[in-house]
């Protein structure tokens, strides 16, 4: 039980993610605000929890952020910690950039960088005046690699790690510690290969590939107190898949 009294706001919380990253927070003690664009999805989760309340927001709205921040912690305290996992590649409308859309650009900025951007300012100056706090931003291996027909997504998440260096410098005399976790790709339950092991050799250095279990087990080990003096950093969960090429030799 590390997180015993614990309250924390997980954006995109109603999704794969986020949803998973929740759900163990709970299982330690925690209270979770599970914030999401879509109630259904938050409201399943949150209904998982012990302690836990599903907010129906859309983070690209920095003024409906204030709100939902403010209306999560008079309901379920002071947030000790924020995780931001809300956001997406938008797969069906993946484009090489220079017969992207505009408007899909923007959005995919929107949602990734604005979106966890508007969370962290929303919740960042109440940790400050606590002098406590803890955050884990998710990002995406594609920040560092690089994948066709994701300029807009790399940049975005390319962003969120930038911030939280600096953001890591700015909070730190605060004791306010914030770090960043990338995913390489991760297999949902429903989107199984008929072959897993052949398909996760191709991709990564592991028989299988990374789930959200595995996401959640670095968040949680970043807010629990084994961490409390690593802040500033990004770590890769991804099966060892950015090690090197695959091949012959
Ligand atoms: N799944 C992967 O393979 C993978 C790999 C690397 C990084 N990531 C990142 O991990 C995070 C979670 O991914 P996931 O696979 O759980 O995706 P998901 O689609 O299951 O969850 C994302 C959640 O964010 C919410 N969301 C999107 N835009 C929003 C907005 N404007 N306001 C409020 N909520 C919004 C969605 O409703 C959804 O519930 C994302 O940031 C994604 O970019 C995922």
């Amino acid at each position: 039980m590390r997180f015993k009294g614990k309250m924390v706001i997980v954006s995109g919380g109603g999704g794969y993610i986020g949803g998973v990253i929740g759900q163990q927070l709970a299982a330690e003690g925690a209270r979770v605000a599970v914030l999401d664009r879509n109630l259904d999805s938050a409201e399943k989760v949150a209904a998982m929890l012990p302690e836990g309340k599903a907010y129906a927001v859309d983070l690209t709205d920095y003024q409906a952020v204030l709100q939902t921040v403010a209306g999560a912690e008079a309901q379920l305290g002071p947030a000790d910690f924020l995780v931001t996992c809300a956001g997406g590649s938008a797969r069906r409308r993946i484009r090489r950039f220079a017969e992207q859309d505009m408007a899909v650009i923007r959005e995919i900025i929107d949602v990734n960088l604005l979106g966890a951007l508007h969370c962290l300012r929303a919740v960042i100056p109440g940790m400050i005046a606590r002098r406590a706090g803890k955050i884990v931003n998710i990002s995406s291996l594609v920040a560092i690699g690089g994948v066709e027909g994701c300029a807009d997504y790399a940049a975005a998440k390319a962003g969120i790690i930038a911030a939280t260096r600096t953001l890591a410098m700015e909070l730190g005399p605060h004791n306010v510690l914030i770090n960043c976790v990338c995913p390489g790709k991760v297999q949902r339950p429903g989107e199984m290969p008929a072959d897993p092991v052949a398909f996760a050799r191709k991709h990564s250095f592991l028989d299988r590939l990374c789930r959200a279990e595995d996401i959640a087990g670095l968040v949680l080990f970043l807010l629990s107190p084994d961490a409390d003096c690593i802040t500033g950093q990004n770590y890769i969960v991804d099966g060892g898949r950015s090690l090197g090429l695959k091949g012959d030799h």
